[in-house]
C-alpha cells in the first residue's frame, strides 16, 4: 500500500508531497513497524558525549556527600533599561574587600568574583558581568543554568517597568531566587516603599512586610548599600541553596563570554561548575576545542587552576565558542578535537534539516 493509503487509515488525509508533523510521523512509524524517534539537540549532544564515555548527568548523580565542597554563589544582575545595572556592577566591583582600594578589578572578563566580609568571615560571590536578561535567557536556552541568584535592579524614581517584569518572570521560571536592589535612592522623589508595594503583585514580598524576599535600598552612584546587598545575597544563598560542587575531577562548566583577541587569539571567560580546570587541560567548548595555554583572573593575574564558581579567562582555544556553550575537559587533545568536530557536523546537519523544515512523503518514499 502507498504511504498515502496507510495515512488514510490512520485518519490522516495527505497528498504525496505533504509534510507531516511529529505526531503523525510517529504514528506512521508504528503502523509500518519502524520505531521513529524524534531527538532534541540536547539529547543528541548527550549521546554524542556518551560515545566518548562521558555521561555528565550520571557523573553528577554518582557524587557522594563527602566529595562535595562549598562554592561561591553565582549572581546575575537584571532589570529595566537605565535602572542602573551597569553602575551597580561597577559599584560591586569596587566593594571587593580583597583587591583593596588601590586595586579594584582591572580586567573586564565577563564574570568576576568579589569578596564580602561579615562578622570576620570573608566569602566569595561570583558575578556574571553581562547585565540584562538576554545573556541569562541565551544561556538558559542552551540548557546552561549558570545563575544561582538574580539581583533585580529597580530604580526608585521610576518604578516597576516592562523589563522589570520580564526579568523577574525569567528568574521565577528558572526557579532562581531574587534579591531586589532598590536603586537610585539618593535621587529626589525616590520612593523605595512604592517599589516594595508594586512588587507584591509579582509574589515578591519584602521580608520586613512578612514575605521572604530581601529588598535592599542602594545607590549605585554613591556606593551606598552595597555591603548590605552582598550580605543579602549570601543570606539568600544560605537560606535554601545547596551550593556545593566536587572540585576533584575534570572540569565541567560554561563559557559565559568569548571573543577574538588580536594578540591572544580566541579568549573565553569560563565558569567552572564542577571539577578543577588546569593549565594544560584539553578542552571542548561548544564546537571550539584546544588546550588551556594560560588562564587569568579578573585582576589580570596568571592562575594555574580554577575551582567551581571561579571565573577565569582561558587562552588556547582554536576558535571562539558561543556565550552559554558548555565546556568540558576531555581525556586528551585528540578526543577534544573529535568531540568538537562531531558537534560541528551535528550542527551543520541540524541547520540543513531546519532549512528543509519537514520531510515530505516523497522524501520518505524515496528513502
Ligand atoms: P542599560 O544598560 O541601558 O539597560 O542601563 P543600566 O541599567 O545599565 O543603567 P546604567 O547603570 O547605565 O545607569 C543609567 C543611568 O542612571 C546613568 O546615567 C547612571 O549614572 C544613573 N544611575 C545609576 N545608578 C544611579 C544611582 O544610584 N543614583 C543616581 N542618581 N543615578 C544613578
Ligand atoms: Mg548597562
Amino acid at each position: 500500500a502507498s504511504l498515502v493509503t496507510v495515512l488514510f487509515h490512520l485518519g490522516e488525509m495527505a497528498t504525496a508531497t505533504q509534510s507531516l508533523d511529529e505526531d503523525t510521523f510517529e504514528a506512521l512509524g508504528v503502523e509500518l513497524g519502524y520505531k521513529i524517534q524524534i531527538v532534541s539537540p540536547e539529547d543528541e549532544d548527550k549521546e554524542l558525549l556518551e560515545d566518548f564515555g562521558l555521561d555528565l548527568d550520571a557523573e553528577l548523580e554518582a557524587e557522594t556527600d563527602e566529595e562535595l565542597e562549598p562554592r561561591a554563589p553565582i549572581v546575575t544582575v537584571m532589570g529595566h533599561v537605565d535602572h542602573g545595572k551597569t553602575r551597580l556592577l561597577d559599584a560591586i566591583r569596587h566593594a571587593d574587600v580583597i583587591s583593596g582600594e588601590a586595586g579594584g578589578i582591572t580586567q573586564h572578563i565577563g564574570a568576576y568574583q568579589v569578596h564580602h566580609e561579615h562578622d570576620g568571615v570573608t566569602r566569595a560571590i561570583t558575578f556574571i558581568d553581562t547585565p540584562g536578561h538576554e545573556a541569562f535567557t541565551a544561556m538558559r536556552a542552551r540548557g546552561a543554568q549558570v545563575t544561582d541568584i538574580a539581583i533585580l535592579v529597580v530604580a526608585a524614581d521610576d518604578g516597576v517597568m516592562p523589563q522589570t517584569i520580564e526579568a523577574l518572570n525569567h528568574a521565577q521560571a528558572a526557579n532562581v531566587p531574587i534579591v531586589v536592589a532598590v536603586n537610585k535612592v539618593d535621587k529626589e522623589g525616590a520612593n523605595p516603599d512604592k517599589i516594595r508595594q508594586q512588587l507584591t503583585e509579582y509574589n515578591l514580598v519584602a521580608e520586613e512586610w512578612g514575605g521572604d524576599t530581601m529588598f535592599v535600598d542602594v545607590s549605585a552612584l554613591k556606593g551606598q548599600g552595597i555591603d548590605e546587598l552582598l550580605q543579602a545575597v549570601l543570606l539568600t544563598a544560605d537560606a535554601g541553596l545547596d551550593l556545593r560542587a566536587n572540585p576533584n575531577k575534570d572540569a565541567r562548566g560554561v563559557a559565559v563570554e568569548a571573543h577574538l583577541d588580536k594578540g591572544r587569539g580566541a579568549v573565553a571567560t569560563v565558569l567552572v561548575n564542577s571539577g578543577t580546570l588546569r593549565v594544560g587541560d584539553a578542552i571542548v567548548a561548544g564546537t571550539a576545542h584546544g588546550r588551556v595555554r594560560a588562564m587569568f583572573d579578573e585582576h589580570d593575574n596568571l592562575v594555574t587552576e580554577a575551582t567551581p564558581a571561579r571565573p577565569v579567562l582561558v587562552i588556547g582555544l582554536t576558535s571562539v565558542p558561543g556565550a552559554g556553550d558548555s565546556f568540558i575537559v576531555a581525556e586528551d587533545d585528540r578526543t577534544a578535537r573529535q568531540i568538537a568536530e562531531k558537534r560541528a557536523a551535528a550542527e551543520r546537519a541540524a541547520q540543513l534539516a531546519k532549512r528543509r523544515k519537514r520531510i515530505s512523503l516523497e522524501d520518505f518514499n524515496k528513502a
